[in-house]
């Protein structure tokens, strides 16, 4: 049987709370049970340093985060579970992907404009305080990724970008050190469980660390009641009609409730039931599915050295069959290679492909700026000095826009060559865009 592969992470940066339960846990261990399934689960300790400075966090926050998974229900040894940062070949992807990654591609990253427009409300530099780890924090997630040709990726909703960045880079990849039948990369999807994608907190907005509006998942009956009574509703004395798909306890009890369960609980919004009542069935309805759970994290928690072995005797399995394979074909793919081998190694190439045009801009000792439009070493055409590269960069649009008129006094053609052949190096430029941007059309979809 073809088996679909599926991967998540969770970042160790803080304590599992009920949004990464219901958003990622829950059905990630609902899905490693399929027979059809081999699934991938890590915890995303690099991508903790991003956020997390402080040591002892990082490594409590390891420590619970495994604990949940197993207490949830994971089984060790019928899915891949490990620490990212006990698989160093994922950190060595990491490099090779950064040498494709477009930098364009990640100044788009929502979480890193978010940053910048902090700082500029701040009245601040933009990026100030902003790490070169937030920025590439794309690259490290997609070689999570694609290391292991993962096909499906659970995550949540603020996550997708990060995904379709992933194929971006592993179609650069593909594209550079691929050939026809020889795809690097499987191009990634991620899957968003449609109903229970994003849970609100105590506040309404999307629960999680960086509003501080989470419910702790494993956190004692006590203090779970406490919270879910302090959950912000609107003054709705008991009685009046309530608006079910308005409410964050209702969206909440949905996503802990079956079916019949859901609609009873509609129908008592709409005939008015209190808030006080509605929040006491809440909390008896997390309570049942949690306290089992609470049980076996607590009894998990208090042999730290038992989940050690666990996640490194996973990431010692997975290196071997798996994560050193791989690698060993990518780098031998873009040329990391044995001296000794030089030649002898059957390396794909991509048939009769004829190279693109290119326009490559530099400086001269003069310190003007030029370019020209090359194929291979051949130079079709030479510009003159412009005073910035911004100048010469603009020159260059509009000749990729409108085309090269012979009488353009900024311009002469290479030796011997002829204004035909900077006709068709200009349309086979443009033929490559279109292609790109249809492919890039039809992945969206
Ligand atoms: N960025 C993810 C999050 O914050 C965590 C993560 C890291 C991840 N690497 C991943 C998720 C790879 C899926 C696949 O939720």
């Amino acid at each position: 049987m073809q088996q679909t592969r599926v991967l998540t992470g969770i970042t160790t940066s803080g304590t599992p709370h009920l949004g990464n339960y219901v958003g990622a846990i829950r059905p990630a261990v609902a899905s490693s049970l399929r027979a059809d399934v081999e699934a991938f689960y890590f915890l995303a300790d690099y991508h903790a340093l991003i956020k997390v400075q402080d040591p002892a966090r990082v490594q409590r926050s390891t420590l619970e985060i495994a604990a949940t998974w197993l207490a949830c229900g994971l089984a060790p040894e019928q899915v891949w579970f490990y620490r990212q940062s006990d698989v160093p070949e994922i950190a060595e992807l990491n490099w090779l992907l950064t040498c494709v990654a477009g930098k364009g591609v990640l100044n788009r990253a929502h979480a890193y404009k978010a940053s910048i427009d902090k700082n500029r409300e701040a009245g601040e530099d933009d990026d100030a305080g902003i790490s070169a780890g937030l920025f590439m924090y794309p690259v490290l997630m997609a070689a999570d990724i694609l290391l292991f040709n993962a096909h499906k990726v659970p995550v949540g909703r603020d996550q997708i970008q990060h995904i379709e960045m992933a194929r971006d880079f592993a179609q650069r990849f593909n594209h550079l050190y691929g050939g026809a039948g020889n795809e690097h990369f499987v191009l990634p999807e991620a899957v968003i469980e449609e109903q229970v994608a994003t849970l609100p907190g105590l506040d309404g907005r999307k629960m999680s660390k960086s509003y501080d509006n989470t419910i702790p998942l494993f956190c004692p009956r006590p203090e779970l009641k406490k919270l879910i009574y302090s959950i912000v509703t609107d003054s709705l004395a008991p009685g009046q009609a309530k608006d079910a798909d308005a409410s964050n306890v209702f969206q909440l009890y949905q996503a802990f409730a079956d079916a019949g369960e859901t609609a009873s609980m509609r129908q008592a919004f709409a005939d008015g039931i209190a808030w006080g009542e509605a929040k006491e069935a809440l909390f008896e309805r997390i309570d049942a599915e949690i306290s089992p759970l609470r049980e076996k994290y607590e009894s998990l928690m208090a042999r730290p050295s038992e989940i050690e072995t666990i996640l490194r005797d996973g990431a010692s399995r997975l290196r071997r069959q798996l994560a050193a394979p791989r690698l060993a074909a990518l780098r031998e793919a873009v040329g990391l290679r044995p001296l000794s081998q030089a030649g002898t190694v059957d390396v794909p190439v991509a048939p009769g492909k004829p190279s693109l045009p290119v326009f490559k801009q530099y400086r001269e000792d003069d310190g003007r700026f030029y370019f020209k439009l090359m194929v291979d070493e051949r130079v079709l055409l030479q510009s003159g000095g412009f005073d910035s590269p911004r100048d010469a960069g603009q020159h260059i649009a509009v000749l990729r826009r409108e085309g090269y008129a012979p009488a353009d006094p900024a311009l002469t053609l290479g030796e011997g060559v002829v204004a035909h052949e900077v006709h068709s190096a200009l349309a086979a430029l443009a033929a490559e865009d279109a292609r790109k941007a249809a492919q890039k059309a039809g992945d969206a979809r």
